[in-house]
């Protein structure tokens, strides 16, 4: 069974994506990192950002592996080519890249190849942008969960500081997931937009535990 949760950043698809996979006993898969991965190896390399076809090379040749403590549902960490990079793609410069490279299609097919792949495996909370409309369009549950502007950069900002990576000026991260969903929005490939069949959760509204409690209900109907 696949829980498709697709939506803007910060919208907090990460921690409502582990809750609802350890409620369901469920797999979760982190799409965004694996196109984080990318954006990283591009930069080690000195990849122009305008330069698909290398694009599409790393994105076909880079070893993603999420690492998981025996018994642990989210990913402890995630290696590129057996490098640990799980801090180093969550830095500013990462978040202002990435988009440049998720646009690129050759890149999405290599990353959508990999995840469906992944996702044959077992039971999985998948989250993304294009999980229920692209990835996996016969997901039992699609999720497309959003908040507002606001809300979201203030939870990027509290996700910042705990992590100890990316920035935690909220001006300056609320002008960050702006144009970056803008971007992800108006790409041709694969935009970041809800599936005709997702229910639509603005988690402004509701604590984070009703919304877990409301995905789990609507896997609870498909199971
Ligand atoms: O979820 P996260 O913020 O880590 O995703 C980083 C970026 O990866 C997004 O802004 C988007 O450009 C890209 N992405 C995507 N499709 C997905 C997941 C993420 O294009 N399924």
């Amino acid at each position: 069974m696949i829980v498709a949760i697709d939506g803007p950043s910060g919208a907090g698809k990460s921690t409502v994506s582990k809750l609802v996979a350890e409620r369901l006993g469920f797999s979760c898969l982190d799409t965004g990192a694996m196109y984080r991965c990318v954006a990283w190896r591009a930069a080690q390399e000195g990849v122009d950002l305008g330069d698909q076809a290398q694009l599409g090379r790393i994105a076909r040749e880079a070893r993603i592996e999420f690492v998981h403590e025996p018994g642990s549902i989210a990913a402890r960490a995630v290696l590129v080519d057996g490098c640990d990079v799980t801090a180093q793609i969550r830095t500013a410069q990462i978040d202002r890249a990435v988009s440049a490279v998720s646009a690129v299609v050759a890149v999405r097919e290599a990353l959508v190849d990999q995840q469906r792949a992944i996702g044959a495996g077992g039971d999985f909370v998948v989250e993304g942008r294009d999980i229920g409309t692209v990835v996996f369009p016969q997901a039992e549950v699609k999720v497309f969960l959003t908040a507002s502007n606001e809300e979201r950069a203030r939870r990027r900002v509290a996700q910042n500081a705990e992590r100890g990576v990316g920035s935690v000026d909220f001006d300056e991260v609320l002008a960050d997931i702006v144009a970056r969903d803008a971007r992800d929005e108006a790409r041709a490939a694969s935009p970041l937009v809800a599936a005709d069949d997702a229910a639509l959760i603005d988690s402004t509204r509701f604590s984070r535990d009703e919304v877990v409690a409301r995905i789990c209900a609507l896997a609870a109907e498909k199971l």
